[in-house]
């Protein structure tokens, strides 16, 4: 359902309230808000009107300020009693009444954790990802929190940034999909619902471009990809109905998107029509100072303000200066007054001016069994199988199990990073979930943790870990990375297993016992130096408060593997940016043509005659693609066909795939399309993804999956920065993984 449909004339704000407020709320009531909002704001001082602009941090401002309506939005008070109080002095004791939206970072779950966005991505299932936000966003909103700072959907081809933990992959589709969900979710079917909570959809624009995978760093992105490739899952989130919007800490060629007008006013606002409350990241406007673009704190309000952002998250740029800067004409009241609407309407659509209070008892219980099973359902559907030569499930025959690793028991870690709200305490850890069930089973378990963490330089006791492996009949290693080595600020150049992980697969595989290896992390691992030492890869990265049972569950059988990648995984550091919607190059590199440095002649003359584009080290190929994910069972693609040959312009093109499950086991598979443009103005990117879906076969079931891709979905921005689809010849792929199995033809006509 859709609260916050765009509206192509982006000035006309009357009718944007009128739409916003009608999606969710009575023609009567709406007409009303709209009359309370223009009253207000013709009521409010010019004082009132830039204190709704300030968010301050919890505990950082003083009652008179909240009394004197000087303060907008709090973020990071999460006590509904003090929050309860402060809402009191905003709603009965200052001069109009206006109540205060409470706001906080709740990324993948409040108390029941979900799997960190990464791994919600991989569950290729937006069904299970908006379960997942309505039950973060209950659990919020019976804390009183009617704002979250989610979701992030920063496109990003770069594993060493540690922020790809919060975001949904290398593809802009993907994440569309997965961040409208998360919209849907969190806002629920009833904005003013006291479930319902506002999605912020962040950062604005290109965060996840950071020069080498370095937080923070600066980004150079052609105008074309950004459009192409950083923007469209901001204006799907917007489409979707997104309430607010979060600028980036990042500069765009040179501009820092806080004070970014060209990016916020010029097409978030006025191209979009994007009528939603824009905030500031934390301090991001005084930033613009340090980025070198404002001399001091007056220059960059005055620039934020121009920008269209509306509120401005923790410094005080706003409240000291923006009097002064509408007194001498550097700002407009219009400016002021725009964004005071914005911010009033977000505030009236939760419903926060009839019924500003909270009361916990009005709410089910948090961690209840509702929510972990969705917790669980999420994690289970989020792993990824990369490798395995027939270890897993675990076999009827195995009689005893060693569990050995850092993560295997690592109730914190598994997490993942941003939990401000979730509890260690509540989680169910791989070992105790196997413990459980192989009790159940009649199985033994041996356990050694091996490591104290996943960054230990030693392995502390390596003669238990031998012993204990020789001793199992399968060893299954429990690996990856402490949840505080992904996340803001915490990027990695090197992103092979932390500390002496490589060693204790060695150790455990010199038993000459099959090794199974899952593999706990918050971005892909270069991995490939154990492989060889590992029978299986399961792929499970911080799946959240359930990561035990759910991976239980997948190791014995109970359950077959159906995620898939959302990023490509490199198969060493030095080969990123690799992704899978890459151009041609105009010498492209394949197996052949791969000149192996091992195999070069000593003293071998250069040549520029038959050179392609690879790494004598490490080729051209990634570790594992895009979209790849193995399962117990075997999916057999047979056929794909399109309903015509020819289309125009406004047509819709329909696919259908069939495929089969010719092994032994029920398992779902993400059906996957793809598209190439064969001859463009600009050179086309070799594939790109347009459709997926997860269906559920049966052993020995055949299926076919229908798509309907609208013509319109295949352009990109020409040179004129025109959204185009060429007439000319495209190629449609499937498959289950972007190395696709199935292909066909059609051609696009001019109309
Ligand atoms: C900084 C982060 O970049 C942003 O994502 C977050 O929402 C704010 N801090 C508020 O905590």
């Amino acid at each position: 359902m859709r609260y916050f449909k765009i509206i192509k004339n982006a000035f006309c704000l009357a009718l944007f309230m009128g739409v916003v407020l009608t999606s969710c709320r009575s023609d009567e009531n709406q007409y009303t808000d709209n009359k309370r909002i223009e009253e207000l704001l013709s009521r409010m001082t010019l004082e009132e009107k830039i204190g709704q602009m300030v968010q301050k941090n919890g505990g950082s401002f003083s009652d008179s300020l909240v009394r004197a309506g000087r303060i907008g939005s709090v973020l990071n008070e999460i006590s509904v009693e003090k929050q309860n109080r402060i809402q009191k002095m905003a709603v009965e004791e200052s001069r109009l009444g206006i109540p205060i939206i409470f706001a906080r970072d709740v990324i993948h779950g409040f108390k029941t954790i979900m799997p960190i966005p990464l791994a919600q991505a991989a569950t290729w299932n937006p069904q299970i990802v908006e379960k997942g936000a309505r039950v973060a966003a209950t659990e919020a909103a019976s804390s009183g929190i009617r704002w979250t700072f989610s979701p992030m959907v920063d496109v990003t081809r770069d594993p060493r940034w540690g922020r790809i933990a919060e975001g949904f992959g290398e593809d802009p589709f993907l994440t569309s999909e997965m961040g409208a969900a998360l919209v849907r979710g969190y806002q629920g079917e009833n904005l003013s619902n006291k479930t319902s909570i506002a999605a912020c959809v962040k950062h604005l624009a290109a965060y996840g471009w950071a020069e080498g995978g370095r937080d923070y760093n600066t980004t150079n992105i052609p105008e074309n990809d950004l459009r192409d490739i950083v923007l469209p899952p901001f204006k799907r989130c917007a489409d979707e109905g997104a309430l607010s919007m979060m600028t980036s800490f990042n500069d765009i060629n040179g501009v820092p998107a806080t004070g970014n007008k060209f990016l916020v006013n010029d097409i978030l606002r006025e191209e979009w029509g994007y009528q939603g409350l824009v905030v500031s990241d934390w301090v991001s406007v005084i930033q613009l100072i340090t980025h070198g673009v404002a001399a001091d704190e007056k220059m960059s309000a005055r620039m934020a303000v121009h920008a269209t952002v509306d509120m401005e998250m923790a410094s005080t740029s706003y409240e000291t200066y923006l009097k002064e800067l509408l007194h001498e004409g550097a700002i407009s009241q219009q400016q002021i007054n725009d964004a005071v609407r914005r911010i009033l309407t977000v505030k009236f659509i939760l419903g926060l001016f009839d019924d500003p209070y909270t009361n916990p008892n009005d709410f089910p219980e948090m961690l209840n069994e509702k929510h972990l099973a969705v917790s669980k359902k999420a994690a289970t559907e989020s792993a990824v199988l990369l490798k395995n030569e027939g270890l897993l499930p675990i076999s009827e025959d195995i009689k005893t199990i060693a569990v050995i690793g850092p993560l295997a028991d690592a109730p914190h870690d598994q997490l993942g990073t941003w939990i401000f709200d979730g509890n260690k305490q509540n989680s169910v850890t791989p070992l105790e979930a196997i413990k459980k069930m192989a009790k159940a089973k009649g199985i033994k378990l041996l356990y050694e943790q091996g490591m104290e963490i996943s960054r230990s330089k030693e392995i502390s006791s390596p003669g238990r870990v031998q012993a204990i492996a020789k001793q199992a009949d399968i060893v299954l290693l429990f690996l990856g990375e402490e949840s505080i080595l992904s996340g803001e600020s915490h990027s990695r150049a090197n992103i092979d297993l932390p500390g002496a992980q490589q060693e204790l697969v060695k150790l455990a595989a010199k038993s000459g016992k099959p090794v199974a290896t899952v593999i706990m992390a918050g971005r892909p691992l270069t991995f490939e130096p154990v492989l060889e030492y590992t029978g299986a890869v399961l792929y499970a990265w911080h799946s959240g408060t359930m990561t035990g049972p759910a991976l239980a569950d997948l190791l014995f059988g109970h359950e077959s593997p159906s995620g898939k990648l959302p990023v490509t995984f490199p198969r060493h550091v030095g080969q990123i940016p690799i992704y899978y919607n890459h151009r041609n190059t105009g010498k492209p590199a394949t197996n052949e043509t791969w000149e192996r440095m091992d195999d070069i002649p000593v003293e071998a003359p250069q040549l520029s005659i038959g050179n392609t584009s690879h790494y004598l080290d490490y080729g051209f190929e990634p570790m594992y693609p895009f979209g790849f994910g193995l399962s117990y069972t075997k999916f057999e693609y047979q056929s794909i066909e399109t309903d015509k040959n020819d289309y125009f312009q406004t047509d819709t093109i329909r696919v259908s795939i069939k495929l089969k499950n010719t092994g032994d086991y029920d398992a779902a598979e993400v059906v996957q399309l793809y598209i190439h443009d064969k001859v463009a103005s600009r050179a086309p990117v070799m594939k790109q993804l347009k459709a997926f879906e997860k269906v559920f076969f049966k052993t020995g079931e055949q299926k076919t999956v229908e798509f309907e891709l609208p013509v319109s979905a295949l352009g990109f921005h020409n040179l004129e920065m025109d959204y185009v689809v060429e007439p000319g010849e495209f190629i449609i792929m499937a498959g289950g993984s972007s190395e696709t199995k199935l292909d066909t033809e059609i051609v696009i006509e001019k109309n």
